[in-house]
Formats: structure tokens, sequence, C-alpha cells
């Protein structure tokens, strides 16, 4: 596609994602400029003029300042707008859409999904949620014999880690379970996976989380892919909090194997996620034990769902639509801007460590932050607790950190930079009591 054509798609995008988010098309308008592909990575990561517009679309609770966007990403209002009409037309046609519109509708959203990601037709399928995707992919990967091991790390998601010592007990191997260092660099994380994977040669299947729900590391999975690949070893990555916190597609990640959230960052409705398997790799997973009998050879037959949320599934158009009108890099951008806002005015306090290094290949909008004297899940609830009622701030405790627990902030891109100097303040008068 030559330049010009490349620029008038992307205007065409745009054009008809503005029908379900005018407001977020006005700060450009506003600055007086065209809308351009080039804009998507035009550094607006600081202007609060513009997220403020973006606020606009979102309905956020006045009570609290919410810095625990972790969880589930809030749907924007043109998205749930698209939802609700969604809901009211399932519920009022019932099986008669169910069981005749829905098929089409389903394979839509599948191909918008597969497109987005960048994977080719038959390597996708829609999922409830990252879960369902990962365990899937986990409980059915049956390329493991007896005497073999599995490998894992403290900062993966406790249900992956848990699916992950069922199959290695179910197929006799061994569990490595590796402690990721903390405080640890870029070339650190990449010598540590190195090392753990050398003096481990009986370790056949390893579990990566891309960005850890538990400190917001992002873990440098095509690296560690690669290393392993070349040891003889599979990869599941868990990219459940990095699709659309960050700017990524499946050749971005290099695994065989993936599970997604669109829940999250995506801000599509609640119950939709996506597993990846490479096309060539397909019979290393198992299909689930309700596949038909033609979906044996196919993604599908890997997931077993049953009855669904139709309306979340066929509202993901919707929701790519405004998560391309903003741009995936825009995002990542203002989303790492926020992140680092609170952590440089936090960085002269002495008792407390931010869990995440400042190189941006290590995080993405989520790092926790723990107080010396605070390593139990008590003490980082009560942090919680006061950080609540002292300051409006919503935040999150996380545990399982082998340095200890830990409180979890996560911006939105409906925050902004003063949301973040608020936590900062924040944390500095708490600091002169811990
Ligand atoms: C790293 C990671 N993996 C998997 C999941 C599971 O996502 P879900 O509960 O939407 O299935 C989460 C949820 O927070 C997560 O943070």
């Amino acid at each position: 596609m030559t330049s010009d054509a490349h620029n008038q798609t992307r205007r065409m995008v745009l054009k008809s994602a503005a029908a379900i988010s005018t407001a977020s098309l006005l700060p450009l308008a506003a600055q007086g400029k065209e809308v351009r592909e080039s804009d998507a990575v035009m550094d607006i990561s600081k202007d609060e003029k513009y997220w403020a517009e973006i606020a606009k679309d979102f309905d956020v609770t006045p009570d609290i300042i919410n810095l625990e966007n972790g969880y589930w990403g809030l749907m924007s209002r043109p998205v749930l707008d698209t939802y609700l009409d969604h809901t009211r037309m399932v519920n009022r046609e019932n099986s008669y859409y169910a069981r005749r519109g829905f098929k089409n509708d389903f394979k839509a959203a599948t191909a918008r999904v597969a497109q987005e990601l960048g994977a080719k037709d038959g390597e996708i399928v829609l999922t409830r949620n990252a879960t369902e995707a990962l365990q899937g992919l986990i409980d059915g990967y049956d390329r493991l014999k007896p005497g073999e091991a599995v490998m894992y790390a403290d900062l993966d998601y406790y249900s992956m880690i848990a699916s992950m010592d069922v199959l290695a007990a179910k197929n006799g191997c061994d569990v490595v379970r590796l402690n990721i260092p903390e405080p640890v660099d870029y070339d650190g994380l990449i010598a540590f996976y190195r090392a753990a994977l050398a003096d481990n040669p009986k370790v056949r299947l390893l579990l990566l989380t891309h960005i850890g729900h538990r400190t917001g590391l992002q873990i440098p999975v095509k690296a560690v892919t690669k290393m392993a690949r070349a040891a003889g070893v599979d990869v599941i990555v868990d990219a459940a909090h990095s699709y659309g916190q960050i700017d990524v597609k499946i050749d971005d990640i290099g695994a065989d194997f993936i599970g997604f959230n669109l829940h999250k960052w995506i801000g599509a409705p609640i119950g939709v996620g996506a597993m990846y398997i490479r096309k060539e790799r397909l019979d290393a997973i198992a299909p689930n034990p309700s596949a038909e009998t033609d979906e044996k050879d196919n993604i599908v037959g890997r997931v077993h769902t049953g009855t669904t949320n139709f309306a979340a599934i066929i509202t993901l158009p919707a929701a790519f639509d405004y998560h391309t009108l903003i741009g995936a890099q825009n995002k990542e951008m203002r989303l790492r801007y926020l992140r680092d806002v609170w952590v440089e005015a936090v960085a002269d306090i002495k008792n407390l460590s931010v869990l995440t290094g400042n190189d941006p290949r290590l995080h993405g909008g989520i790092t926790s932050f723990r107080f010396d004297s605070t390593t139990s899940v008590a003490g980082n609830k009560a942090i919680v607790e006061r950080l609540l009622a002292d300051h409006g701030i919503f935040t999150t405790h996380r545990n399982g950190v082998s340095k200890g627990a830990c409180v979890r902030v996560t911006p939105s891109i409906y925050n902004s930079a003063d949301d973040c100097l608020r936590l900062a303040e924040a944390l500095h008068t708490l600091s002169k009591t811990l």
C-alpha cells in the first residue's frame, strides 16, 4: 500500500470510529491538526488537555481516585452504549439470534481479534477471559514425558501456577520454581532466564508472564522464548496484562502459545479473552474433551465455553475501534508516563522501593511499591486502607512476591497526572509513619 493510500485508510478508520466517539477526536481537531497516521506516534503522552478530553468518554466514580485499573478495564462510553444495545438485542431475539445470527458475528469478532494481533486464520479462538485461554493451553499441553520438568516463577499468576503444578503431577514431571531477582535490570533478567534454562536441562515447558500482575514487571518474552526454543523448551505466554497496556502483537511476543485478555486493556465488556496457537503447533495442545469431531483439527476445539455472553463478544469490534482511535502506542506512552509521574515523585522517599526498574523495557503502566518496614500481606492491606481512608486513593495489595507483599498502582488512560501526584504526596505523608 502506498503511504497516501495507507493514510487514507487510516482516515477512514478514524472516521468510522468517530461515529462511536466524537469526544476523542476533539483534541486533535482543537489543535487544528488533521488526524493522520503519524498522529498515532506523535508523543501526546504529557498533553493533559488531550487526555482530559479522552477522560470524558469514561463514566468514572467521583468517590475515589481509582489507581486500581488492573482487575479489569472500564469500557468507554461509546463501547458501553454499543454493548447495552447488543444486550437488548440478544435479550429480545433470544435463541433466534444465538442459533442463526451469532455464528457469523462470532466469526467476524474472531477475525477482528486475529487481524489486530497479527495472527493468521485459524490461530485464534475467543475465550471468556485469559484464565480460560491459559488453562486450556496448560491443561491441554501434551508433549511432556515422565522425568521431564516444567518451570515458572514467583511473579506468574497464581491460577496458572496451579495449572502448571497439576500438569507436572499428571505427567510425572518435576516443577522448577524460580524467584525473579529484585531489583533486576533488563540484561539481568535475560541472564537470569538463560542460567535457569541451562541449570535445568530437564525443563520442557516454561510459563512466562509478559507483564506481571504482582509488581508490573515486564519480562523480555521474545528474547527468553528464543533462548528456550533453542534449548527445546516450549513457552506459554500469559499476555493477560500486556495486550493493550503496551503496543504488542503476536510477533513481538514470539511464542507458539499465548493467552490474552480483552477486558483489561482493550476495553471490551467483561467476559472476553483469546487463545493463540501457532498453526504448526496445534497438535501440541490436546483438544478439549468436549470438542466435536470436526473441531479436533481446529483451534476452536481447544476451548469449550458452553453458553457465552453473546453481547460481549459482538461488542469486540467497537472496543477495537475505540482502542485504535486512541492508538495502541499513544495508550502505552500515556500509561508509562502516568507511572513515571508518581515513581519520579517518590524517588526521594528513602524507605520505599519501587518494584519495576525505570528502563521502559521493564514495565508498562503498572508498578508496585513496598515500604521497607512492611513486607507482610496484612501490613500492605493496611497501607491500601490508609491510602483510601486518608487520601481517597484506591489501590490494591499483592502477595506472592518472594521478597514480600506490596501495593500495586495501576493507572488508566482516564487518570490525570495530578491523580498520580496526589498518590506521591500521600506516600510522602505515609513514609513518615512507617
Ligand atoms: C497476569 C495475569 N494472568 C491472568 C489473569 C487472569 O485474567 P482473568 O481473570 O480475566 O481470566 C490475570 C488477571 O488479573 C493476570 O493479571
